[in-house]
């Protein structure tokens, strides 16, 4: 699957616009049964509240958020953890991968994934962890993109409209050189 070439991968940052962009994609994807944390409805301040501290701790360089955006249309997103305990500083998290409804099929989560990944390197980080619901959760992409399946743990979040549901817990060695 090839990318939109119109579709640019950087680095967000704290602005009104940014945050508005990211509070509604999130709104969309949670009332649509995506698995990221948060039950439907999912009120427009909590939203909002969680995309500022996010940003805040990537302004501490905690972690990094990219966004995919088609001119000024935020048309994805994924959150790369840096900020590992002291014995996994070669470690990173994968979160918060989502694309909005009119903008799936086209390989925008693929190519976020992907520069995720290169930023881990950038990192020094070898390891490349995440986890994803059982039920309409990513697994299939993850697996696509050579992520490892680790195993899975039943019961562990409740599914954005309600209802438990399981996680699978996935790894990928990156290019970096491991510790
Ligand atoms: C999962 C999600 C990010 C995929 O976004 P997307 O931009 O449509 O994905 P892509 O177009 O990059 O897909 C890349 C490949 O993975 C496959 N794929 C993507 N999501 C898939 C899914 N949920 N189930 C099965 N296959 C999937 C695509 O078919 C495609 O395969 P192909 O290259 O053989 O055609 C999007 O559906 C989403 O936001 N879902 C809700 C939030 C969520 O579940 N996020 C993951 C949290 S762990």
């Amino acid at each position: 699957m090839t990318m939109s070439p119109a579709i640019e991968i950087k680095p967000l940052a704290a602005s009104p616009a940014t945050i508005a962009a990211l509070r509604d994609m999130l709104i969309e994807v949670v009332a649509h049964g995506g698995s990221v944390s948060f039950m439907h409805p999912l009120r427009p301040d909590d939203a909002t509240a969680f995309w500022t501290q996010s940003l805040a701790a990537a302004a501490r360089g905690e972690r990094t958020l990219l966004g995919a955006w088609d001119g000024d249309v935020l048309a994805g997103t994924v959150t790369l953890i840096l900020d590992c305990p002291p014995n996994q500083p070669h470690r990173a998290e994968i979160a918060k991968l989502m694309v909005p409804l009119g903008y799936r099929g086209r390989g925008i989560a693929a190519a976020l994934m992907g520069a995720a990944e290169s930023l881990a390197v950038d990192h020094h980080r070898s390891l490349l962890v995440l986890d994803t619901a059982e039920e309409d959760g990513a697994a299939p992409l993850y697996e696509k993109i050579g992520f490892t399946y680790a195993g899975s743990i039943p019961d562990f979040a409740l599914k954005p409209h309600g209802g438990l549901c399981g996680t699978r817990i996935y790894w990928k060695r990156t290019a970096a050189t491991a510790p």
